[in-house]
């Protein structure tokens, strides 16, 4: 169903040099109007813009909410995220999970793959089976664990 989670650009997951990889996970609240149409246009223009910076990721919408994994170097991320978070066409982002570590991409082939709400929980299990840096696994297990009762629940996340 998805493409396999794991290593790609090179990256290993035993190489030494593993990048030095900065990761936020967030979610927010729709604005008014925002539909599936206008989703697409997020994921196209991400797309297009994200692998001139070294991003990777995956965003969800359902139920008027957005979750979004972004991982890339520091600075691409931090600068990614200002816009983000002046984009009018969300707000109330809540950060899930920021770190920054020497680690494997979990999501290195996907540019910004828009994910359905059922299926979240089945593609970071897929992570976390395939994760094995502890700055990865205990991410992972943190938002597994917030999906049951954190505001990902408006997602309709089961
Ligand atoms: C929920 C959400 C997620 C977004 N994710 C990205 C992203 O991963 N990459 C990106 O370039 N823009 C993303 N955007 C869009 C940016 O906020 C901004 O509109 C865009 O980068 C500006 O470039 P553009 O004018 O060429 O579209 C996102 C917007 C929203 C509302």
């Amino acid at each position: 169903m998805f493409d396999e989670p794991g290593f790609g650009r090179g990256e290993q997951p035993d190489d030494p040099a593993l990048p030095l990889l900065y990761q936020v996970v967030y979610c927010s609240r729709a604005a008014q109007g925002i539909d599936e149409a206008a989703v697409a246009g997020i994921v196209a223009s991400s797309q297009r813009q994200n692998p001139a910076r070294s991003i990777t990721g995956l965003l969800v919408y359902g139920s008027g909410v957005f979750f979004q994994w972004i991982e890339g170097p520091r600075a691409q991320v931090a600068q990614l995220m200002a816009v983000i978070r002046d984009d009018p066409r969300h707000h109330d982002i809540v950060t899930l999970s920021d770190s920054e570590e020497v680690r494997e991409r979990l999501f290195p082939a996907w540019d910004m793959e828009q994910v359905e709400a059922g299926d979240i929980r089945a593609v970071l299990e897929d992570a976390l089976a395939s994760a094995r840096d502890p700055g990865n696994l205990s991410a992972l297990t943190r938002i597994l664990d917030g999906l049951d009762d954190g505001p990902l629940g408006e997602l309709g996340v089961t």
